[in-house]
């Protein structure tokens, strides 16, 4: 059984704050990086981690979890970050709560419990924000952790209105025994735009013994000194930053903020050594890029698709071959080689469930449908293989389309002229999967070349 990270302490600490599709491991060991002493990962759901298993990565260096029924990764963290990273549970139930706690307490610093989302997908399931209002439930989450794992729990909420009510609830809340809370001071019905209530957050922390992290001032932190500012007037010597992260995540750095460009190329770095996902990297760029997207530049990174057309639009694409060669020779495997557990099951109990598209008559390529590859919809793989019947006398052959849905996840396979055609690669929809098995079919009959497809990255 792996150590428990050695425990840590919430006292003088600058830290990454969670963020959804934010701080995943790239932009959590940027900020590590910068200067930041503790990062957050984005709110994590506890039956997500639940349905996902624990696997070590022997290629990245890092400990996945990865989800069993469509092989994305829920979690990815490394050694780098061991003794710093919190993990931040999104949960209504203590015994879930707990079930996650003991599942990932040997990878992670910490825990906390997110009880300030006022998203409608949180409320109506009990969770961020809507324990606030359920006080019973709050500490009951809080006191099966703290009694459950060894180690620090935290939990990060909303201001109310009155003062009064918001610190009889911060008493309630740190009996259990948490070692720290983070206050953004805001109420639940306030967004961005309004005042942070930072006069409020002082009289938290004057009012209780463990530290508070004072969050929610982001618009007053342009540079690494505005830190101070905020820390004196909430009267926190510990505070966490959100939105000035995601936009300049070397708002951490003392010494000063950095150009976009640096950051985004840092960033890229992680991204590529860490093999994240191509869509996750796109939209931390977009959030640093901001009001940027309408210039050249930005316009060509909105076009990219994959994780080596994004690290060309910053000179990296030769780094990303470089290392994605690497990673290859290792064997890494990621989504691009999932199959859902259904299927990779059935090949032990049941194997006629595969056999329907992995059949010895079935020609298998695999190859990734990438939307932006075509300009317009005449140049879709399905319209050209219908144009290439009509122009090559076989007007009256029609592809027929018969696809399997397993877990969330589609595949094709085309038949045309007796032959059936397949793409290994099972795509999030319908659509996808059958322009895939159209992809295969036509890069079959020679209609595209297959040393194009690799080139633009659909072939894989
Ligand atoms: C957030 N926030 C947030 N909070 C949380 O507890 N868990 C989460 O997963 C998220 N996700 C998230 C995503 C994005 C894109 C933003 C901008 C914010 C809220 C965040 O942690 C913080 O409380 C607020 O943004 C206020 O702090 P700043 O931005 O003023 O530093």
């Amino acid at each position: 059984m792996a150590e428990l990270n050695k425990p840590i302490s919430y006292e003088n600490k600058i830290i990454l704050a969670p963020m959804v599709r934010v701080c995943t491991l790239p932009m959590r060991l940027l900020a590590l990086h910068y200067g930041a002493d503790l990062v957050y990962t984005e709110e994590l759901i506890d039956f997500k981690l639940l349905q996902s298993t624990r696997q070590i990565n022997d290629v990245l260096g890092t400990i996945d979890y990865v989800d069993q029924t469509d092989g994305t990764i829920i979690f990815r963290t490394c050694s780098e970050e061991k003794n710093r990273v919190i993990l931040q549970l999104g949960t209504c139930d203590p015994d879930r709560a707990l079930k996650v706690a003991q599942l990932v307490q040997h990878d992670v610093a910490g825990i906390d419990i997110n009880m300030g989302c006022p998203k409608k997908f949180s409320l109506d399931g009990g969770m961020g924000a809507a324990l606030l209002s359920n006080e019973q439930k709050a500490t009951n989450i809080l006191t099966k952790l703290v009694e459950g794992v060894n180690i620090p729990i935290t939990c990060k909420i909303r201001v109310f209105d009155n003062l009064q009510k918001t610190i009889d609830l911060v008493n309630k809340l740190v009996s259990t025994g948490i070692s720290a809370i983070a206050v953004h001071g805001r109420t639940i019905h306030e967004r961005p735009q309004h005042n942070n209530r930072n006069e409020m957050i002082k009289s938290i922390s004057q009012s209780v013994s463990i530290p508070v992290i004072a969050n929610g001032g982001s618009r007053e932190i342009e540079k690494y000194s505005d830190i101070a500012q905020f820390k004196k007037e909430t009267h926190c010597n510990s505070v966490m930053i959100a939105r000035a992260a995601e936009w300049n995540c070397s708002i951490f750095r003392k010494e000063g903020l950095l150009p976009k460009d640096d950051v985004i190329k840092s960033y890229l770095k992680y991204a590529v050594d860490y093999d994240n996902s191509a869509s996750n990297t796109k939209y931390c760029i977009q959030n640093i890029i901001r009001e940027l997207q309408e210039s050249p530049l930005g316009k060509i990174f909105l076009r990219a698709e994959t994780l080596e057309e994004i690290c060309k639009v910053w000179d990296m694409d030769e780094y990303y071959r470089v290392q994605s060669k690497k990673f290859q020779a290792k064997g890494l495997q990621n989504r691009i080689h999932f199959t859902p557990a259904s299927i990779s099951g059935a090949k032990t109990h049941n194997s006629s469930c595969k056999r329907k598209y992995e059949d010895d008559d079935v020609t298998l390529m695999r190859c990734v449908f990438l939307r932006g590859r075509y300009l317009s919809d005449t140049d879709l793989p399905k319209t050209r293989l219908l144009k290439w019947l009509r122009e090559n006398g076989k007007s009256d052959i029609v592809p027929r389309y018969y696809t399997w849905y397993e877990n969330k996840l589609f595949r094709s396979v085309v038949v045309v002229d007796d032959k059936k055609y397949s793409s290994t690669y099972w795509e999030k929809n319908k659509k996808r999967a059958e322009q895939g098995a159209a992809l295969v079919c036509l890069c079959k009959l020679g209609v595209i070349n297959e040393g194009h497809l690799k080139e633009n990255g659909s072939l894989r």
